[in-house]
């Protein structure tokens, strides 16, 4: 298993390009099993669970192509790919596929939707809560879907299609809002889907959708409305940038301090994350090609924050922001409110020096002068980045295993942050 060894001390100056949004990615690609004819994105991230989707479309008949490299090009970072569900051959999920990544789950509401039937094993991905899916098929049945859970399986059923009906979630879901919109593009009649997540994300696939034919409005609210539709049509998107990569990097810069252009940046997708940085002593300045991040050696404030749905401090950057704090002068208190188990960092990162106290669902950090380089395991997609940005302001080596979590949703790491002059390097073993 690879590791990821960082030498601490560097600065970061430069500029880190932002790649296209994971949790962008995932629903849209899901979205092509809507239509028959080809949809084409562009800015897709080249990720291990970008690859895990894949897998699981072609296993429903999908078909996919990659645009080579065009002239003028520097790299194949942010690749084009055409899918193609002219047929859906199968409408199971099966477990070997799904378990890799929860979102695979949401393949749920399209088949449905589309083919009436689908059978798809309960979902696996981070550890980091229990996550039930009872969100999703609440909403799948209050638009007539037949649902039954039989041997790890989520078996659902609507014959003769949806049909549209008045949805409220009773807890905001990023996964149960994508999949509720999706299946509702093609039922019959109008559905009302309240306390829907307003993620950029959600905006993403809704704009997407749109482009493909669907009617759906107060998209980014928290009420969507979808007026269904016979067939949806193929479209050409570009997704969003990593509103989660962005936050990242910016913190990175926050702990070396230095001057770091990120390439691509939209502030408004984590405005509240750069005025919680900007509290802290950051300074943040958009520019017209994204968002500037530079600090001086001035000392970093402490500030509290609690995760919440957006437009509140993303839980994906919860982990990001405790390294931070482990670094500022004087105590600071995080709050995870979204996932009851995100806090698995916080061992981690004791390793390396930090002072945290964890009661339930809060953190009390208070900074030390100084982290030291160590041994320390990732153990989910956010959490193993917090450890590299930690590594980059410890003293000497600190040395994360079990990198096949960032590799899920973290696009050339190393190389993005050795441009900027860090020491981190790849060890494959
Ligand atoms: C998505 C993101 C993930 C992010 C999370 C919250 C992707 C691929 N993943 O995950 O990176 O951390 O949003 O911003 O986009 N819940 C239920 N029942 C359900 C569904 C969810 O109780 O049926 C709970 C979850 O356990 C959690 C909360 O709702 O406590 C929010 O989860 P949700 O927004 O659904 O997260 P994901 O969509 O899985």
């Amino acid at each position: 298993m690879d590791s990821i060894v960082v030498t601490g001390g560097q600065r970061l100056n430069g500029t880190i390009p932002i790649s296209g949004a994971k949790n962008a990615t995932l629903p849209l690609m899901i979205a092509s099993l809507l239509t028959s004819e080809p949809v084409i994105f562009e800015n897709v991230p080249d990720l291990a669970d970008v690859n895990s989707l894949i897998r699981i479309l072609t296993n429903h008949g999908v078909d996919y192509r990659v645009e080579g490299k065009r002239r003028g090009q520097q790299d194949l970072t942010g690749r084009t790919i055409h899918f193609s569900a002219e047929e859906i051959a199968d409408t199971t999920a099966p477990y070997e596929l799904v378990a890799k990544m929860r979102a695979s789950f949401w393949v749920i509401g399209p088949l449905l939707a589309r083919m009436h039937e689908a059978k798809v094993s309960l979902p696996g991905g981070c550890a980091i809560g229990t996550r039930p899916v009872d969100l999703f098929i609440a909403s799948l049945e209050a638009m007539g879907a037949e649902i039954t859970v039989e041997g790890g399986y989520v078996i659902a059923s609507a014959k003769g299609g949806l049909k549209g009906a008045i949805y409220e979630f009773p807890k905001v879901s990023v996964g149960a809002t994508h999949v509720a919109m999706m299946a509702a593009t093609l039922a019959k009649g109008k559905t009302v889907l309240k306390n829907a997540a307003r993620e950029p994300e959600v905006v993403d696939l809704a704009t997407c959708l749109i482009s493909m034919g669907a009617n759906i409005s107060g998209v980014g609210t928290s009420t969507i409305t979808i007026e269904g539709v016979e067939n949806l049509h193929g479209c050409r998107h570009r997704v969003l940038p990593d509103r989660i990569e962005t936050g990242t990097y910016a913190m990175a810069v926050a702990m070396t301090g230095g001057d770091v252009l990120l390439k691509g940046a939209q502030p408004g997708l984590l405005q509240e994350v750069l005025d919680v940085l900007e509290r802290v002593g950051v300074t943040i300045e958009p520019v017209n090609d994204g968002i500037r991040v530079s600090r001086n050696g001035a000392a970093l404030k402490p500030v509290d924050i609690a995760t919440d749905p957006f437009p509140g401090f993303p839980t994906d950057l919860q982990a990001q922001f405790m390294a931070l704090m482990t670094r500022a002068d004087g105590v600071s208190n995080i709050q995870e409110t979204i996932f009851e188990n995100r806090f698995m960092h916080v061992q981690e990162l004791a390793r390396l020096g930090a002072k945290i106290a964890l009661d339930g669902q809060h953190a009390e950090v208070t900074g030390v002068a100084e982290l030291t380089g160590a041994q320390v395991m990732a153990t989910d997609l956010r959490a193993s980045v917090s450890l590299v940005i930690a590594g980059l302001a410890a003293e000497g080596k600190t040395t994360v295993s079990r990198v096949y979590h960032l590799d899920r949703g973290f696009e050339h790491l190393e190389e993005k942050l050795s441009n900027c002059g860090a020491l981190i390097e790849r060890v494959s073993g």
